[in-house]
């Protein structure tokens, strides 16, 4: 790996997430978002987890921006809590700015690019209705404002959304993650208002920042494969899929329209009724990045013989696919090698996804792509210092930077790589069960030690400059 070169500006970074890591719940005027209120759902979090405390990196943070510079890193992908920075859905919380403002500082002083996103799904608990609330969007674009007023001489790179597939389907169908509700037509209209808050927020972020700036979204792709290529039934679950968790975001924003597959296969659900003049033409604003999400690919059947079943979690979504389409889909075993989170390991999907995404959407409009999550929880056993020696996860990523090289190699413009996590984190609803640091975290002593993986990692960086 170390032989492949990347550009010479290549961005090479790791990524968290606010309520993954930053605990501090409840303190310098931070208030409940939907997590923290989800939390408290009875088997709703695996083990009764919750992010009160998390990594404490809220208190950690200079020393946690020492570790990224440790390693190397150029870039360093964060969120900003909503919900401490307008914890009320009132006043702005100068404290909770106040901290994002120092991680800042502290990472701009040690040579590393900030690179945060304003919704990694902890939305104010205080705002009704959350995502179903067409009033959502119009809040995330008065934070959006606020934030670029805050840091906008500082930070220019802006991610307004993490995967809206997640804060949608997962959420409001799926009922996996908060608010954990099931009713799909909730989820269509989450849907339409999270891609509505993107667009409002581009244009709010575009007003405020100063010229140079650059905004973009980070939406999670799957890449569906019909479980027999010769079968229409199975090809045709492919495309609902890819459909569902792929096109219905990426559309509205490159094309300004949602594909018409789609609205087929979801017209019982109401969206309609949720999309007003205008809002498509709101939502694709241009932007002038695209961040990627990857882990994994499925293989899909839309047959009952189709295959070996696949575990629910196996098809890179956290819980089954909510089927809220109007045909059956399953996800079948291809057989691969699976992470602790039962994802198959798929590189070469990561190869294909960025090829198409580029030649499809990015190439287009102009616009470059960054893959902003790729990583895997895999079962680590600390030796009696601590250390974990994961090579599995040395080999994943190795694995997914080949790939990402190759795509370049086929002339897809992908400008950086951040590896998702930094520090093992709250895995959303598997709690702390599930590891996807490079660094471990003891939640016992919050003592953070460098796998194997930071130290591939390191090595990885250093020798671009060679
Ligand atoms: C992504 C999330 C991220 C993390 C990884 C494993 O879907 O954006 O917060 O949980 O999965």
């Amino acid at each position: 790996m170390t032989a492949r070169r990347f550009n010479k500006d290549f961005i090479w970074g790791a990524a968290t997430a606010a309520y993954q890591i930053e605990g501090a719940a409840h303190e310098d005027g931070r208030r409940d978002s939907i997590w923290d209120v989800f939390c408290r759902q009875p088997g709703a979090i695996v083990g009764g987890d919750d992010g009160a405390v998390a990594c404490d990196h809220y208190h950690r943070m200079p020393s946690d921006v020492a570790l990224m510079e440790e390693i190397g890193l150029r870039g360093y992908r964060f969120s900003i809590s909503w919900s401490r920075v307008r914890p009320d859905d009132a006043d702005f919380n100068p404290a909770g700015i106040d901290f994002y403002s120092r991680l800042v500082d502290e990472l701009l002083e040690r040579g590393i690019r900030p690179w945060p996103t304003l919704y990694h799904w902890d939305l104010p608990a205080a705002i009704p209705g959350g995502w179903t609330n067409r009033d959502t969007a119009y809040r995330f674009a008065e934070y959006a404002d606020r934030m670029a007023f805050a840091l906008g001489d500082r930070v220019h790179d802006w991610t307004t959304l993490n995967e809206p597939w997640c804060s949608s389907f997962l959420s409001y169908a799926g009922g996996e993650h908060a608010p954990g509700h099931t009713d799909p037509r909730e989820a269509a209209a989450a849907g339409h208002h999270l891609n509505l808050a993107h667009g409002l927020g581009v244009q709010a972020l575009r007003a405020a920042l100063p010229d140079g700036s650059r905004v973009g979204t980070t939406l999670n792709f799957t890449v569906a494969d019909p479980s027999d290529p010769e079968s229409a039934t199975d090809r045709d679950a492919a495309r609902r899929i890819d459909g569902l968790q792929n096109r219905f975001f990426l559309d509205p924003v490159f094309r300004g329209e949602y594909p018409a597959d789609v609205l087929e296969d979801i017209a019982h659900l109401g969206l309609d009724e949720h999309i007003a003049d205008g809002d498509l033409a709101v939502i694709s604003a241009p932007i002038d990045f695209l961040g990627v999400n990857y882990y994994n690919g499925v293989a899909v059947t839309g047959r009952p013989d189709g295959g070996p079943a696949a575990s629910p979690e196996a098809n890179g979504m956290r819980t089954g696919n909510p089927n809220i389409g109007s045909e059956w889909v399953e996800f079948v075993s291809r057989g691969l090698p699976r992470t602790d989170m039962e994802w198959e390991i798929q590189p070469d999907g990561l190869r294909r996804l960025l090829v198409r995404l580029h030649e499809e959407y990015g190439a287009p409009a102009g616009i470059p792509l960054y893959v902003t999550e790729n990583g895997c929880a895999m079962q680590d056993v600390p030796d009696a210092d601590g250390f974990v020696d994961d090579r599995g996860r040395v080999d994943y990523v190795r694995q997914h930077l080949e790939a990402v090289h190759d795509a370049i190699a086929e002339g897809a413009d992908v400008r950086g790589y951040f590896v998702w996590s930094l520090l093992d984190n709250f895995e959303w609803a598997w709690g702390y069960e599930k590891r996807f640091g490079i660094v471990a975290v003891d939640y016992e002593t919050l003592e953070r030690t460098p796998k194997a993986s930071a130290l591939y990692y390191r090595d990885v960086i250093a020798a671009q400059d060679r």
